[in-house]
């Protein structure tokens, strides 16, 4: 598991925003303090998201050249459908154009009310449960709730939290279980294979599905096999393919793990009438059955996405990156969410900004401090991102309030990291200066994409 350099080398470059630190404070003060909003051209290194920010191959482009460009039945729609069923082992792989429209497509199908158990929410996921008429439970384990906890499996699901809820509600009060690998909002942290395992035969003896959000299964599966010592010498492909083995069906954005910057899925193992279901809600919202409104290029660079995902020399570069920068932060003293997960690091805002009250969104300030002072641009996710209680109107202040920086897929090199490693090292240098924000302009859903704010 050595990470020496780079698993690749550049083809295509494209340059990167350069901007004086005057202007940026003007810009960053245009945009209301949100880095969402900052235009990507004055930014100079973009930790914004891994999502959709993948370096693709020659081979992909040249994929992309060949799709052959038809609503019906392309040979790349078959190309995707035949490598994920593959990889995951379902029967049944609907292409859709993002990963919310395929819980968007779940969530309408398979809940009607109840509780929907998931392993800390994602914003899209918890949304569209809630719009379907089911209640969020969050029932990962206590360790992801604290970032100085060292375990090194916070992903996983308490399966006594699953329990808690079928003693209060009843058995039949649970749609389904939303089991997300390499959780993002706990700081990429993984499951492990064992707990995986556990919750799939819990959920069978109580007749509940579960479902997998597999976007980010393939570091997911690295880390298992780094840190389970049963598993370091089976393939990527293989610890894949036994992970959705416990699980009835998953959603995805294959802007992450599969590599490419557009896409998606639906895969269900074995159900025929939601995969009915599912294809004519396809018809609806997406484009057609075998496009899900993705272009034939877009899929035949998928199905190359999906063949490359697998190789272990990228998928060692690509993790292992992501912890050198985290090892960097934290041998200067950086609070940081520990152990450094698989996609991001995130910097613990609440420690970072100690003087600052959750309700003057600590991580918000920190992440347009950080654009201030080195054009980085990173993303908060913290009391913004999970927004207010609807009954209440309190703020959720949840335990976890974190400026992620966010790593795309074989787009950066090692210098880019120490420059990003530097400028937070600084940047701590000066903390007690940086004030909180108030918003000036709040939207009711998904606040954190347009809100904008004012130093308080
Ligand atoms: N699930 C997870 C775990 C995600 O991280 C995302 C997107 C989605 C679902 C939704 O997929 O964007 O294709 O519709 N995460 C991005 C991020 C936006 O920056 O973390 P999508």
């Amino acid at each position: 598991f050595n990470y020496e350099c780079e698993a690749y080398r550049i083809y295509t470059i494209e340059y990167i925003g350069v901007t004086t630190k005057e202007e940026r404070q003007s810009i960053c003060k245009e945009v209301g303090y949100n880095t969402f909003l900052l235009p990507s051209k004055d930014v100079g290194i973009d930790l914004l998201t891994d999502s959709g920010t993948c370096a693709q191959t020659t081979i992909q482009w040249s994929k992309y050249n060949e799709g052959d460009e038809t609503p019906a039945s392309s040979k790349d729609y078959f190309e995707m459908v035949d490598m994920l069923k593959e990889v995951t082992g379902y029967n049944y792989i609907i292409p859709t154009h993002q990963g919310r429209a395929a819980e968007h497509i779940m969530s309408q199908i398979l809940i009607k009310d109840g509780f929907v158990p998931g392993n800390m929410y994602f914003t899209t996921t918890k949304l569209h449960q809630e719009m379907a008429g089911g209640t969020f439970v969050d029932v990962i384990c206590d360790e992801a709730h604290d970032p100085q906890s060292d375990f090194i499996w916070k992903g996983n699901i308490d399966i006594k939290k699953i329990e808690t809820i079928l003693d209060e509600h009843g058995e039949g009060s649970i749609p389904y279980i939303s089991f997300e690998f390499s959780v993002n909002l706990a700081g990429g942290q993984p499951v492990s294979m064992d707990n995986v395992r556990e919750v799939y035969l819990f959920c069978k003896a109580h007749n509940i599905p579960v479902m997998f959000d597999a976007t980010r299964a393939v570091e997911n599966a690295y880390m298992i096999k780094k840190k389970d010592e049963r598993y370091h010498h089976v393939p990527i492909k293989d610890i894949l393919r036994e992970l959705f083995s416990y699980g009835d069906g998953c959603t995805v954005s294959s802007k992450k793990d599969y590599l490419v910057n557009i896409g998606g899925f639906l895969g269900i193992r074995e159900d025929q009438d939601f995969y009915e279901k599912a294809l004519s809600m396809i018809r609806i919202y997406e484009g057609t059955r075998t496009t899900g409104g993705m272009s034939a290029g877009d899929m035949s660079m998928h199905a190359e996405g999906v063949r490359e995902m697998l190789d272990f020399n990228y998928i060692m570069a690509r993790v292992e990156q992501t912890q050198y920068l985290g090892n960097r932060l934290l041998d200067a003293g950086i609070p940081i969410v520990e152990p450094i997960g698989t996609h991001a690091v995130f910097i613990d805002a609440k420690r970072f900004l100690p003087h600052i009250d959750q309700d003057k969104y600590p991580a918000q300030s920190l992440a347009s401090e950080l654009y201030i002072e080195s054009g980085i641009r990173a993303m908060e996710r913290g009391n913004v991102s999970s927004g207010r209680n609807r009954i209440t109107g309190e703020n959720y202040r949840p335990c976890l309030e974190l400026v992620r920086l966010t790593i795309p897929r074989r787009a950066y090199t090692k210098s880019h990291m120490d420059l990003v490693a530097d400028s937070i090292i600084e940047l701590y240098k000066r903390r007690d200066e940086i004030k909180g924000l108030e918003f000036v302009y709040e939207p009711e859903n998904l606040r954190f994409f347009q809100g904008k704010f004012e130093h308080v």
